[in-house]
């Protein structure tokens, strides 16, 4: 299983330590949650973060973004140390060109859906993504109870994989601990998103241990 935890539940007073811990834990990814309180209720950070997250570690940045209008920011977000950058089919009018874009930058492309967005609006575009996201709750804050329906979606989503021949990574992301990660593994989802399951714990690196052997 990959494991991606989310920055958006570290302490940024500590952003340096944080950084520095995941970097030396069983982590895969570090997930960085980019919210523009417009696409969603909420505003959690931007550029200079992501660059301060970048300088202390060289593992792959999971970047996620929440706002409205991605395509104005696209090459920022290369610039600043993304490596995979995931747009949210709702914020997309043209997302085959958003897609192509990111990948012209040099950076792998995701897509994420929205609890009601159903799967089947992917079936065009599946090949020419790396990653698709499922979110397993209403995307603007950490903390918040998993949507049991996401399990189901993500079996769903690898029957299209197969069905299209596509190679995407399924990706998990809100409310998942333990529990949750167990049954969405077994639906077939290749990496999980955990922010306050890891930083809520009182040993964020077993935990992440503990998520990795799922
Ligand atoms: C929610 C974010 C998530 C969030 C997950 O909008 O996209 O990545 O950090 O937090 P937990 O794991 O606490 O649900
Ligand atoms: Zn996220």
């Amino acid at each position: 299983m990959l494991v991606s935890p989310s920055v958006l539940s570290c302490d940024f007073g500590n952003i340096e330590r944080d950084t520095k811990m995941l970097h030396s834990s069983a982590a895969d990814w570090l997930h960085i949650d980019v919210m523009d309180g417009v696409f969603v209720p909420n505003i959690s950070f931007g550029f200079p973060i992501l660059e301060a997250i970048r300088k202390h570690t060289d593992k792959t940045l999971d970047v996620h973004l929440m706002i409205a209008n991605p395509d104005n920011y696209l090459e920022a977000f290369q610039k600043a140390g993304a490596d995979i950058l995931t747009v949210h089919y709702e914020a997309c009018t043209h997302l085959h060109r958003t897609i192509h874009r990111i990948k012209e930058l040099g950076m792998k492309a995701g897509v994420a859906l929205n609890p009601h967005t159903p799967i089947e609006v992917l079936t065009e575009i599946a090949n020419q993504l790396d990653l698709v996201l499922i979110m397993s709750v209403n995307p603007g804050f950490g903390g918040q109870k998993f949507i049991a329906e996401a399990t189901q979606k993500v079996a769903r989503l690898k029957a299209l994989r197969t069905q299209k021949s596509a190679s995407f990574l399924i990706e998990v992301d809100g409310g998942v601990n333990l529990e949750t990660g167990t049954q969405l593994s077994i639906a077939g989802a290749d990496a999980l998103v955990a922010g306050s399951f890891v930083f809520g714990s009182s040993d964020p690196i077993a935990t992440i241990n503990a998520l990795k052997a799922i």
